[in-house]
């Protein structure tokens, strides 16, 4: 009879282990701290795939098998020719992202055609078709080219918006102004849509982030970092984009953000969507954003 009532208990604890996961806990435990961050120009999409697509998803997607995540995780990359950064980005971020038991998927947001880039309106593209996938909650805007180099710098979102890049390598690992708030940066929805978005407007390279930055400390929140330590980024190198040139225009409109923000913004959105492909590494999202030619 013991054995018998023994083995009944046991039956029980395993089935309700399958059925009701806990929560993931607020320090993962599998992160190691330091990475090795290196660019190898070996490296292939297939290499990567075979490594990592056997844990996600279609779509670029990824569940913890054995607790619930707090946060539901859109990474948004604004992007355009740089399919050998992409393959890099995804070898270092897919394991990354796993260890820090997220739920997330990554959305690569393709620009079309030869049209001036615009990396803030394609990340307001990206919300928007996010948000048509799943039911998002928070949203990390990433460059293509910058890996983190210690896995403790969480994709995810906290009580302020977040800035992620605090130090790059280009920068001599440090904040290059402490208004900084580019190359990666987590927004919660309801941070997200409280400063209207990101500007759509700023077409070439240079201000949208400081743009964003005044957004949000005009709408009364302030600015979330991990430290210097575990803020390192290594930056793949490249040359300037074609049709990414700095455009001087941008600093001249830094003055007006508290004027334009309403205005300018996920409130006056226009774009395409050209094509989505789902691949197993990500979803690939063509869009068409009304670029001017150079
Ligand atoms: C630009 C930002 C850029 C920063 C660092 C600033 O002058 O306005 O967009 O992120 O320099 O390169």
């Amino acid at each position: 009879m013991k054995v018998l009532n023994a083995s009944h208990e046991e039956t029980q604890v395993t089935t309700t282990k399958s059925t009701t996961l806990g929560r993931c806990p607020d320090n993962p435990p599998t992160l190691v701290g330091p990475l090795h961050v290196e660019f190898e120009s070996k490296r292939t999409l297939d290499q990567v795939r075979e490594i990592i697509s056997p844990r996600l998803q279609e779509g670029g997607r990824y569940k913890p098998p054995d607790c619930v995540s707090q946060q539901k995780v859109a990474i948004i990359i604004a992007f355009r020719n740089r399919h050998e950064h992409l393959i890099h980005w995804l070898y270092y971020l897919h394991p990354i992202l796993i260890r820090q038991q997220l739920d997330y998927t990554v959305y690569i947001v393709n620009q079309d055609g030869e049209g001036v880039f615009n990396r803030a309106k394609l990340m307001n593209a990206g919300y928007v078709e996010a948000m048509k996938q799943y039911d998002h909650d928070c949203f990390v805007f990433s460059d293509i080219d910058l890996v983190p180099m210690d896995d403790r710098n969480l994709y995810r979102c906290f009580d302020n918006p977040r800035h992620l890049a605090v130090a790059m390598d280009k920068f001599n690992f440090h904040l290059p102004y402490s208004n900084f708030f580019g190359g990666v940066s987590a927004l919660s929805k309801r941070q997200y849509l409280k400063i209207n978005g990101f500007p759509n407007t700023f077409w070439g390279w240079g201000g949208e982030d400081d743009d964003i930055y005044n957004r949000i400390v005009y709408r009364g929140m302030s600015i979330s970092r991990p430290n210097l330590v575990m803020g390192k980024y290594k930056m793949i190198k490249h040359k300037r984009d074609l049709h990414n040139e700095p455009n001087p225009k941008n600093a001249g409109k830094l003055s007006r953000t508290r004027q334009t923000m309403d205005k300018d913004g996920i409130s006056s959105l226009k774009y395409t969507v050209k094509e989505i492909k789902k691949d197993i590494l990500y979803t690939f999202i063509t869009v068409d954003i009304e670029a001017p030619l150079r």
